[in-house]
């Protein structure tokens, strides 16, 4: 099943739904109605149902889902066994912490070098990698071949370091940078992260309540 018959929306649930089937498999857990599901996720079963059936379904009634198998489907569709090679520009506060604390190589992708404009940086280990200077990114890329950048950079610099970037063949971006990256390219892939965002989402909630 190709991703693009799969819509946006559906795509962005699908890491959600690969943890949970993950921790069920670690429970041992060999398959699922899409109603125990929903309860464990907070969504509905009828939610549940119209975004599998998008990618085949893998529900039988009675019998729920196979959460190995599904697992291997929504895994293979998010490109978890790929390795996607990545580079991380901005070794800062928020750089090292990604660096440290984001799996990479659990969601198939494969951080390859690390990078800043500070020379007080450049040589110090982040993650097992050498932070490596900017005067380097050139030819670091056309030796490597890095497919897609993680931006933890002021955000100032975020747009031309970007465009930057896709002259030097990158086309994805997992943007921390708070500036929603303007790329006229349709086929290159931003990904703008903001956590407050989510906090506000959060304070919105209790706010309600
Ligand atoms: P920081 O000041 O600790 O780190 C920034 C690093 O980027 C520094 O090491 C600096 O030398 C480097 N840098 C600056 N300009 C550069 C350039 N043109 N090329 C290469 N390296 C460059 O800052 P911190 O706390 O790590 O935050 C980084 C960015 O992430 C900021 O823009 C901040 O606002 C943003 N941020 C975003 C969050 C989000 O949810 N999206 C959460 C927290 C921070």
């Amino acid at each position: 099943m190709s991703k693009e018959v799969i819509s946006t929306p559906v795509i962005r649930r699908l890491p959600r739904y690969y943890r949970f089937l993950g921790e069920l498999e670690r429970e041992q857990v060999e398959r699922i109605s899409s109603r125990e599901l929903a309860q464990r996720m907070g969504l509905s079963a009828s939610q549940i149902r119209q975004d599998f059936n998008c990618f085949g379904g893998f529900g039988q009634q009675g019998y729920g889902y196979h959460v190995k198998a599904l697992r291997e489907v929504i895994g293979e569709i998010l490109g978890v066994s790929g390795r996607t090679p990545m580079i991380l520009i901005g070794a800062g506060n928020l750089g090292k912490a990604i660096a440290a604390h984001v799996d990479f190589h659990k969601r198939g992708c494969e951080l390859i070098g690390i990078f800043d404009s500070n020379p007080l940086l450049a040589g110090t280990m982040t993650a097992s990698l050498p932070i490596m200077p900017m005067e380097t990114l050139d030819s670091f890329c056309q030796q490597h071949k890095p497919q897609a950048a993680v931006l933890c950079i002021p955000k100032d610099a975020a747009q031309q370091l970007a465009e930057k970037l896709v002259s030097l063949g990158l086309i994805g971006f997992w943007n921390f940078s708070h500036f929603d990256l303007r790329i006229s390219n349709p086929d290159i892939i931003v990904e703008n992260v903001h956590l407050g965002d989510s906090l506000m989402t959060l304070a919105y909630c209790l706010h309600d309540k």
